[in-house]
């Protein structure tokens, strides 16, 4: 089955041609063509993600990304006549978006029909407006190829982006930790497209910890790999260790989480230094190696407590922005083998926002028996959509 899978949750713009078979519980997907434009350094000045500028950004880079991706699947045809489309059913799908509306109309009247089965496009969680181009572009597309669309959800596509290029599969029941940079879920599937939500964060995800403490210590946005860098370069050369940071939450006897104490515990102790003094690198080094001891501890113990809480449990998967994380990485796998369970990551590349996830949850849902969307309904973006 092609799928055409379209993610614009958030700063990522996305769009994947994939070719899936296989059962539900075991897709094995080829990537046929994906094209990504990452807004990361449009937002990097504001220290986060904006939405609005996301939103425009994503419209603008919608037909491009499209091109891209169905040129690599060499599923691009120009028509040699122009073809006849509902200009004016595009343009009312894309009335908020006349810039994209344009380019897709462009699109659409100059090539041909691509030999793909149904489209994907994530609808939540996520920011409503950067969810809205990305939902009216497909249903769009839907309409003028007619064909059936697939609303997914965002959080299921990151569980499902660590199936991609396994040669063995994670096997149900499983437990997720789920870790970007708006969710920090621990979920337990005993089956695909069923999934039960164990725990979650009562305030910052872990993500935007790793982003929040960064922006402490005056390292560039996304934090993350800043912090994960400096972290290293502590443990390689042995830096002195001078903070000692909480492990929130760490032995509550549940599974949720909270990040944002940790977060104003580094603030105080950085601005109880440069009050006096500027802070110097090896500081700078070992506060970024505590924060990062402390979140990942912290993430792996509260997943231990939910495998042993569960013990029909197969396997584990760790996934979203986060899970391109070394030093959590290294503590999950250390933990799969205490526990004697596999333990599955998505690759790096597919670790943060990407379509391909989307077209895999897509194929699915599609093997589950859901026939996808009648092109002629529509969709709604679901900021907070949850994972059910
Ligand atoms: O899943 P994602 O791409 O977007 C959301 O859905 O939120 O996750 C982005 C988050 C950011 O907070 C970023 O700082 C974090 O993932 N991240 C990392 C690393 N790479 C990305 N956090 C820690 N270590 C990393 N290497
Ligand atoms: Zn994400």
């Amino acid at each position: 089955m092609k799928i055409l899978a379209i993610e614009t949750s958030c700063d990522e713009t996305s769009i994947a041609v994939v070719d899936a078979l296989g059962e539900a519980a075991a897709p094995q997907v080829a990537v046929l063509g994906h094209a990504l434009y990452s807004q990361v350094p449009t937002h990097a000045p504001y220290g986060g993600v904006f939405p609005m500028l996301a939103k425009r950004e994503h419209a603008r880079n919608f037909a491009p990304l499209l091109a891209s991706a169905l040129a690599q699947a060499a599923m691009i045809e120009e028509s040699g006549s122009a073809i006849a489309i509902d200009e004016m059913q595009v343009r009312a799908l894309l009335e908020r978006e006349p810039e994209a509306a344009e380019m897709l109309v462009d699109f659409l009247k100059t090539h041909k029909r691509p030999a793909i089965d149904a489209i994907a496009v994530t609808r939540g969680p996520g920011l409503e407006p950067a969810l809205w181009v990305g939902i009216q572009c497909a249903e769009a597309l839907a309409r003028a190829w007619q064909m059936p669309l697939y609303g997914i959800n965002h959080m299921e596509g990151h569980i499902f982006s660590a199936w991609a290029g396994q040669q063995e599969p994670p096997q149900f029941p499983l437990i997720a930790l789920l870790v970007s940079g708006g969710h920090t879920e621990i979920v337990k599937s005993n089956t695909p497209g069923h999934y039960t939500l164990l725990g979650e964060t009562r305030d910052d995800a872990a993500g935007e910890a790793f982003d929040k403490i960064a922006r402490v210590l005056d390292l560039p946005y996304p934090g993350g790999p800043e912090i994960s860098r400096l972290a290293r370069e502590a443990r390689e050369e042995d830096t002195p260790k001078v903070f000692d940071f909480p492990r929130p939450m760490m032995r509550e006897a549940n599974f949720d989480f909270s990040f944002s104490g940790l977060k104003t515990h580094v603030l105080y102790a950085i601005r109880k230094i440069i009050e006096e003094r500027p802070i110097t690198e090896d500081e700078k080094k070992d506060a970024a190696r505590e924060a990062e001891n402390a979140i990942c501890e912290v993430l792996a113990a509260k997943t231990r407590r939910a495998v042993e809480a569960y013990p029909d449990t197969q396997s584990i998967v760790v996934a979203g922005g986060v899970a391109a994380n070394n030093e959590l990485r290294e503590r999950m796998l250390a933990l799969g083998e205490t526990l004697g369970l596999p333990v599955f990551f998505p690759s790096r590349e597919l670790s943060t926002d990407n379509a391909i996830m989307i077209g895999i949850v897509a194929y699915v849902r599609a093997k589950l028996g859901d026939a996808g969307r009648d092109p002629e309904t529509f969709l709604k973006a679901e900021g907070r959509l949850a994972l059910q």
